[in-house]
């Protein structure tokens, strides 16, 4: 591989402290935009390949539903919550240590690692032995926690990859597919979980399933998935860099180049200790402040109570049959594929829209669901003399209406534009690790709310749903003064519009312009 001495003395620059220089910009002059009405089938086929791990991430979060309820000899209540919470956790862990992987050995790499995860994971769970036999919870135990090392390691690493190979124009609808991937992973895997119920020993094959895709990711990624552009030319490698715009950009090639020229323009020196990692994150504290907001407050609203719980909130409603599993899946399967019907429409319009529009417009709708989901269970609970005390089949009616709006306005913008956006804004020596932090922030926020929802809602009842309603509210007011708009801004761009808010007393009339 051939290094470039332009781009070394670049890497090889530092401040006045000795310090790495991360996101200071010489100039802002705007780079080309993208010329083309499409992105190429080559680009198609990578960021296909790297949503694989979607696939994955919704697949293997959302089967063990139905895993629980066939698993034989069945697991105790304790481990059922420790089958469950164990892989977020892992997941939680998995996502710094992806992140640094990918600033220090390249996004494709740990990728590979993920994939290579994912497979040994799955055969695990698949092979294991029964949970009653001496020490085989414990082996069932590490297979579900490397399955969610390798969701965190992938879900901090695809977004800022795809980000880093898609032309401006395209960005959110590139890094779209793989939230659709998970989604679609979320509802396929309440299919699977539905024709699979009926045999107690199913389960392995319930667990078992994500080896063909991640095996398929795993060949992809040896054969076809190329290193990001952005990370081999700020590591020096400006020629691969060129040669992989040449076979993925095609008629985008001269304003991806320009782009990238661009983006190289911001010194950008890969943090090789602790310190230097600490004093880099604090140089991006704004972005890094918005990225952990975005994620936590995705997860504190509450989607993966809808998402792990449908059947519970419906049935409690008066909704169903809570006795038959079979019911309950597909009662999941019919949110989750509602779920994945809008993150096509998310898909369409991030880019069209907007994100900031997307979210600000969404939201609303998110807090009005919540508010009624909240008030159908006080309905409920109301003495039957009350005056809102409602009947089994309005209450019911109200709750699936609410369940619906939620998930119709979340999938449209919450689901998509928190990993959106923390994979375009920061800048590509500290992505990974700065991703790293959000997405740890993601699955921390997300084992606190799905480990406490059921004893919330025994408790309180609605008063879970009206907690997270007034969480919606601040995100709102948050996302109002904070969230700028980065739609068909090139990755140097966006770098720029934030360097304004982190050199406090800078600029900020470009910021405002940007927030119109
Ligand atoms: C979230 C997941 C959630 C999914 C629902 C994703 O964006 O990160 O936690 O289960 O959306 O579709």
């Amino acid at each position: 591989m051939n290094k470039d001495t332009h781009v070394l003395e670049f890497a090889q620059g530092s401040s006045d402290e000795g310090l790495p220089l991360i996101n200071e910009a010489p100039s802002d002059d705007r780079a080309p935009k993208s010329t083309t009405s499409r992105p190429s089938a080559a680009m198609m086929g990578v960021v296909c390949f790297a949503a694989l791990s979607g696939f994955l991430f919704g697949y293997d979060t959302s089967a063990i539903s139905g895993v629980l309820l066939v698993m034989d000899p069945p697991l105790t209540v304790p481990q059922n919550e420790v089958f469950v919470s164990i892989a977020l956790l892992a997941a939680a862990i998995g996502s710094p240590i992806g992140g640094s992987l990918s600033d220090r050995f390249g996004r494709r790499v740990a990728i590979g690692i993920s994939s290579l995860l994912f497979c040994i994971g799955s055969l695990v769970l698949a092979l294991g032995p029964d949970s009653d036999a001496t020490g085989g919870f414990a082996v069932l135990l590490v297979g579900r926690a490397i399955v969610g090392s390798a969701i965190g390691v992938s879900s901090a690493i695809v977004p800022m990859f795809v980000a880093e190979l898609s032309p401006p124009k395209w960005r959110g609808s590139l890094m779209g597919v793989q939230i659709a991937a998970i989604t679609f992973g979320q509802f396929i895997s309440y299919l699977v979980d539905v024709a699979l119920l009926p045999a107690a020993n199913n389960w392995r094959w319930m667990l078992g399933v994500p080896l063909v895709p991640a095996l398929i990711q795993l060949v992809g990624v040896f054969l076809f998935v190329p290193e990001s552009p952005l990370w081999l030319a700020s590591h020096g490698l400006v020629a691969d860099a060129h040669k992989v715009i040449r076979r993925i950009a095609h008629a985008d090639f001269d304003a991806a180049l320009a782009d990238l020229n661009h983006s190289l323009e911001i010194r950008q020196i890969e943090p090789r200790t602790m310190r230097e990692t600490a004093r880099g994150l604090w140089l991006i504290r704004s972005q890094l402040l918005l990225g952990c907001a975005l994620q936590a407050f995705q997860q504190l609203v509450g989607i993966n109570t809808i998402m792990y719980y449908s059947s519970v909130i419906l049935s409690q409603s008066g909704f169903g049959d809570k006795s038959h599993p079979r019911d309950a899946m597909l009662m999941s399967a019919a949110v989750a594929g509602g779920n994945a019907l809008f993150t096509l429409v998310a898909i369409y319009l991030v880019d069209r829209v907007g994100r900031r529009k997307l979210m600000l417009y969404t939201l609303p709708g998110v807090i009005v669901a919540l508010g009624l989901m909240s008030f159908t269970f006080f309905a409920i609970n109301a003495a039957p003399t009350s005056a809102i005390a409602l009947p089994t089949s309005v209450t019911s009616g109200m709750a699936l209406g609410g369940m619906l709006l939620y998930i119709c306005t979340f999938a449209s913008g919450m689901g998509l534009l928190p990993w959106a956006v923390t994979g375009e804004i920061f800048p590509s020596a500290l992505a990974g690790r700065a991703n790293a932090v959000t997405t740890a922030t993601n699955w921390l926020t997300n084992l606190a709310v799905s480990i406490t929802f059921l004893t919330l809602f025994t408790a309180y009842s609605g008063a879970a749903f009206a907690g997270y309603a007034v969480i919606a509210v601040v995100a709102f007011v948050y996302f109002y003064f904070k969230l700028p708009e980065t739609a068909g801004l090139s990755l140097s761009e966006i770098q720029l519009l934030f360097q304004d808010r982190n050199n406090s007393g800078g600029k900020t009339e470009r910021r405002k312009e940007a927030i119109q």
